[in-house]
């Protein structure tokens, strides 16, 4: 399927758990180069709140307003609604839908062999990941990544076993279902691997939110100030030499200082000749400048929930739409029922126990080679119960001895159009033949005869009967005068051959 939207920059998705207010590590390790593409491509970025769920399921009483915090803390570092799609994940139940269907056909051993699948047990001990949801959870991603057809996924290098599982699942759908081989229903994703500057927690290990060593996008200038202040650094006497590279602070520098500043403090630091104290009230100032705007931004935003709801509506909303698309080709693909080919499908059940004039019929060369197949059909089919004996051509006489009048037609553009010597007969057989050889036989009785033979419209001494659909969808046939009359309830009604 294309990935069109009418936009050609090449389609961007990724997402973020919300696991509450982002750390500097989220910011330069994936927001930053998030707001640089919105630029240069579309993007859809989401709030993974259902991948959250499926590691902290035992308490979800924060994932509400921690998707609120997330969604805040993009506004701030510069995601702009206008420039980029975002949205939360639940709110569009497209990818459970894809994820569902994706779990028929990908096989356990795929998902047990994703690294993390083994690696998170292990960490988070004394917590239960022997669930459902958290092996599957990677294939929810293939999901939300597939559904948007993206082209490219930023995502850093732990990632990335989750956008080859992505490529291998969106393939082998393609396998079972794609109709061409040549356009593939579900498109591969790319990796767009984010390079992640190197940034330490305050204690010196891994930033992260769970060792309460972060700096937080949001946190005021005083607290921002505070953490840096009570950073531990790779310096602990004042003559020690040290190396900005392992410091969380001289990391600060390498992150938020200018060239000069950072050249000056790296030298300072190897060759001790400038204290800790001094180059963390630097890296206090060079970070602040930097997240003092987006503090600031934040907070404007946080003070206006109607234009924060509107924002999650309208990014819902286009993304829904996206996703919809990719729904419906998989759905066709699968080939689930559709309501708007119950008409269809029901029409074609009924045909397939209808008759049908032998396929030799496309060899027949005259009008009449054609009507001899298709009444003898008929005559054949329905002589168990109502045999009719041959009179002469067009007339056949039943068991009790009624006239009974027979043609058949092919379906031209106009209907079914009869014409015959106008005979005295007790019953007329219009049998029709659609494009598909099925045989419909309307069995007019003595009684409907007597009401309308009369204004049968007649040339030449010959009948000329036109059969077709009326105002209501019935099988009509046409009289004198412009009014259809309906013959649909003598379809396959043979008590007049008796
Ligand atoms: N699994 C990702 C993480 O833990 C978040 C995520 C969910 C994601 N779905 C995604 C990232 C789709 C990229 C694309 O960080
Ligand atoms: Fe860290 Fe700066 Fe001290 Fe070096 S001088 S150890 S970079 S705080």
């Amino acid at each position: 399927m294309e990935n069109k939207t009418g936009n050609l920059r090449p389609r961007v998705l990724s997402g973020m758990r919300p696991t509450g207010k982002l750390h500097l590590g989220n910011y330069v390790g994936a927001l930053q180069n998030w707001v640089k593409l919105q630029h240069s491509h579309e993007c859809f970025f989401f709030i993974a709140d259902w991948h959250a769920l499926t590691t902290d399921y035992d308490d979800t009483s924060l994932v509400g307003n921690n998707s609120l915090e997330v969604l805040l803390d993009w506004l701030g570092a510069g995601l702009d609604p206008e420039k980029c799609t975002m949205f939360v994940q639940s709110h569009v139940r497209q990818h459970a839908e894809l994820h569902l269907l994706f779990s028929m056909i990908t096989p356990l051993s795929w998902l047990e062999r994703v690294p993390s699948y083994k690696d998170q047990q292990e960490n988070l001990q004394g917590k239960d990941l022997l669930t459902y949801g958290f092996l599957g959870y990677p294939l929810l991603q293939a999901a939300d990544i597939v559904i948007y057809r993206a082209d490219y996924v930023p995502v850093g290098e732990d990632q990335v076993a989750h956008v080859e599982l992505t490529r291998e699942v969106a393939r082998r759908f393609n396998h079972f279902f794609s109709r061409s081989k040549s356009v593939p229903l579900l498109r591969e994703p790319q990796v767009l691997l984010t390079a992640t500057p190197k940034l330490l927690g305050t204690d010196k290990r891994k930033m992260s939110k769970s060792y309460g060593n972060s700096i937080l996008l949001s946190d005021e200038a005083a607290q921002v100030e505070e953490k840096i202040r009570n950073s531990v650094t790779d310096r602990p006497k004042l003559t020690d030499h040290g190396s900005p590279d392992r410091c969380p602070v001289g990391n600060l520098h390498q992150i938020f200082s200018d060239r000069e500043r950072l050249v000056y403090i790296t030298e300072g630091c190897t060759q001790a000749t400038i204290t800790c104290v001094e180059c963390k009230v630097l890296a206090t100032q060079s970070t602040d400048a930097h997240l003092g705007e987006i503090r600031e931004l934040r907070r404007q935003k946080a003070q206006n929930p109607g234009l924060l709801k509107e924002i999650i509506e309208h990014g819902t909303t286009n993304a829904a739409k996206v996703a919809e698309e990719t729904m419906v080709a998989v759905r066709e693909a699968i080939g689930l029922l559709n309501v708007a080919e119950v008409a269809g499908l029901v029409r074609k059940q009924s045909d397939a126990h209808l008759l049908r004039t032998p396929a030799s019929i496309a060899d027949a060369k005259t009008d009449e080679e054609r009507w001899d197949l298709r009444v003898a059909t008929w005559i054949e089919a329905i002589g168990g119960t109502s045999p009719l004996r041959k009179d002469r051509r067009e007339v056949y006489i039943t068991r009790k001895g009624r006239k009974v009048g027979v043609h058949a037609a092919g379906e031209s553009p106009r209907g079914w159009e009869f014409r015959f010597e106008d005979r005295k007969v007790n019953v007329l057989a219009l049998i029709t033949e659609d494009k598909d050889r099925c045989l419909r036989a309307y069995v007019l009785p003595p009684r409907f005869l007597e009401e309308y033979s009369k204004q049968f419209p007649r040339n030449d001494e010959r009948v000329e009967i036109l059969v077709g659909k009326d105002a209501e969808g019935n099988v009509a046939l046409n009289l004198k005068g412009d009014v259809p009359v309906s013959i649909q309830q003598y379809e396959g009604d043979y008590s007049a051959l008796q």
